[in-house]
């Protein structure tokens, strides 16, 4: 099965999308769209997106029946990264290879082009055109998927414990160690389902809803998601202590930051211990739902292509 294939094919069915979405939001504020457009299309690997068609597919449908949903959920993610690289959180210079939002359009350009990007997500999954095979009643509950992981129940209560996480870390020469280690696994676990699993739980979830999909099959998906972004987000972490930086497009930033971390907390290799065992936990839940063997079957190669893929 080509993953690389599939992750370029729906990549490239974003990136030839974003310009439009944009350019839907008739009357934006100029400067406003030119900001929204430049942290869009500046690329991305574009897993969430993957991940909602394949599960989609997973129920005998076809991907392109859902493009503005799949833009929609990169909108929310496109607004996250803006706000999470502002001076005021993770501070950060360089994002997907290019200067991030706020070194080229000032700090309040970038608050408001994560604003609208956030807001305009939901014109573009609700506003836009769909076979009548998707059901409108299928998009709200899509919508109302959307917002509940995105908002302060989900992703934007990760980052608020991210931020609060610093007072777990502490300096013995010159090394970043952890303290109250329990109390600190805990609260890694909350901030990892939160700021990262969330979104893209709800990508995968929205794919089946949209498909129609049952209830159980809708829950098994959604657990595969859950587990799918707790592995990414460790992996995440393992690539700022020990990757390199060019070939991320971003900066290491958590040692610098004093974020606490599997890689911080744990070490790389315990870290890579329990991402392996989230993996296996990722692939029972999946295997709990019906649909088409093939198409699952590509969920699980794209699931460890997302872990372990070289970034
Ligand atoms: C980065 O997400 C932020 C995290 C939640 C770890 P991605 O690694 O998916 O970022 P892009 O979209 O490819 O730039
Ligand atoms: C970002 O996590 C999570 C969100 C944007 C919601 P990180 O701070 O680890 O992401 P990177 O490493 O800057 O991409
Ligand atoms: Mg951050
Ligand atoms: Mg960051
Ligand atoms: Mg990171």
């Amino acid at each position: 099965m080509d993953i690389p294939a599939y992750m370029a094919h729906s990549a490239a069915r974003i990136n030839a999308a974003m310009p439009g979405c944009v350019r839907a939001l008739k009357g934006a504020h100029p400067r406003l769209g030119k900001a929204m457009a430049y942290s869009l299309s500046a690329g991305g690997k574009r897993i969430r997106p993957a991940l909602m068609f394949a599960a989609y597919e997973v129920f005998g449908r076809k991907a392109g029946d859902i493009l503005p949903a799949a833009c929609a959920v990169e909108m929310v993610h496109t607004y996250s990264l803006i706000h999470d690289d502002l001076p005021c959180m993770d501070d950060a210079g360089l994002r997907r290879g290019r200067a991030t939002c706020h070194k080229v359009y000032g700090e309040a350009g970038a608050v408001l082009a994560g604003d609208a990007l956030l807001t305009d997500a939901f014109t573009i999954l609700l506003c836009s055109g769909y076979p009548a095979r998707v059901r409108n009643n299928d998009l709200l509950k899509a919508a109302g998927i959307l917002a509940a992981r995105a908002g302060a129940r989900g992703m934007v209560s990760g980052q608020a414990a991210d931020l609060d996480a610093e007072g777990f870390l502490d300096r013995q020469n010159g090394r970043v160690i952890a303290r109250r280690k329990v109390e600190a696994l805990r609260l890694l676990a909350y901030i990892h389902l939160h700021k990262t699993a969330d979104l893209i739980s709800a990508a995968v979830e929205m794919g089946a809803v949209l498909a129609g999909a049952g209830a159980r099959d809708v829950a098994a998906l959604a657990a595969f998601g859950r587990d799918i972004g707790l592995c990414f987000q460790m992996a995440d972490d393992i690539l700022d202590a020990a990757g390199d930086g060019k070939k991320l497009g971003k900066n290491s930033s958590d040692a610098r930051n004093r974020k606490l971390t599997y890689a911080t907390l744990l070490g790389v290799a315990e870290a890579g211990r329990r991402g392996a065992a989230l993996m296996r936990r990722a692939l029972a839940n999946l295997e709990k739902a019906g649909g088409r063997p093939a198409a699952k079957a590509r969920l699980t190669a794209l699931a460890g292509y997302i872990y372990g893929t070289d970034r």
